[in-house]
């Protein structure tokens, strides 16, 4: 197998006395998919920390493959800054001298054309996120890390930033890893699912493969049976 874009191993986190995670390795292939799910308070977010490496005291090691290269987060809310237009948003992380051709076509492919001098507080939520999503793109990452990013949308709203983020990722060759709580959300974007538990420390438990071509059909019938397998698990990650 090409050497891993990103490769996490944890071989234990603690916050105080306490191990959230322990033996996790976890990697992500070039333009690979990958959802982490999972029972609330099992370590998701804290591993995504730590594979953005805004998370250091741990033991283990994070390294990126081939050249390297960005990685960039979105986060579950959309974190703009209020006082700041849609387009100096997505170039925020380069100051005012950002480059405005490359958020202009960034604003173009969210969909969110004729908004750049909009305010956030003149977006809805799903088109915040938009925004987000925009500002992960502009450093140009070739891994995408995303904290339940659509949680605070509507189920509309949801597929419709679900087939946005697939048709991004795809378009300028990253790799996506995604914490979420939905099950369907996780089999219909990623290629691989990956199960945490609910003890403590916590570690992953399943790894399930989705051998399904894109575009994909939502009521797949194969989605459909690895659902059953993904929440069977879950079942018993939070009984144990
Ligand atoms: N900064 C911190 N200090 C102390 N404990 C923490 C800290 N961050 C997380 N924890 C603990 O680590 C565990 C894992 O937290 P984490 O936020 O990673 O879980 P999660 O799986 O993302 O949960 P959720 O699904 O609710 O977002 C929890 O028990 C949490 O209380
Ligand atoms: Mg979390």
């Amino acid at each position: 197998m090409a050497e891993a874009l990103l490769n996490v191993r944890v071989e234990r986190k603690n916050f105080a006395a306490v191990t959230v995670l322990r033996n996790i390795h976890l990697q992500l292939q070039e333009r690979e998919v990958v959802s982490l799910l999972g029972p609330s308070g099992c370590g998701k977010s804290t591993l995504l920390r730590i594979a953005a490496g805004l998370e250091r005291e741990f033991s283990g090691a994070v390294n990126r493959g081939g050249q390297g290269g960005e990685v960039a987060f979105v986060f579950q809310e959309p974190r703009l800054m209020p006082w700041l237009s849609v387009a100096e948003n997505i170039g925020f992380s380069a100051g005012p001298q950002y480059d405005k051709k490359w958020v202009q076509q960034l604003i173009s492919e969210v969909g969110l054309d004729g908004f750049a001098e909009a305010l956030p507080k003149q977006l809805s939520g799903g088109m915040a996120q938009r925004v987000a999503l925009a500002r992960g793109l502009y450093s140009r990452p070739r891994v995408l890390l995303l904290d339940e990013p659509f949680s605070a949308v509507d189920a509309f709203t949801r597929m419709k930033l679900q087939d946005l983020l697939l048709q991004l990722a795809e378009r300028h060759g990253i790799a996506l890893l995604l914490v979420t709580h939905d099950v369907d959300e996780a089999l219909y974007l990623s290629d691989r699912v990956l199960v945490m538990g609910s003890s403590q420390p916590s570690s992953i438990r399943l790894e399930l493969g989705v051998p399904v071509t894109r575009p994909r059909d939502r009521r797949d019938p194969r989605l459909a049976t690895l659902k059953v397998e993904a929440l069977t698990e879950l079942q018993l990650a939070h009984v144990i």
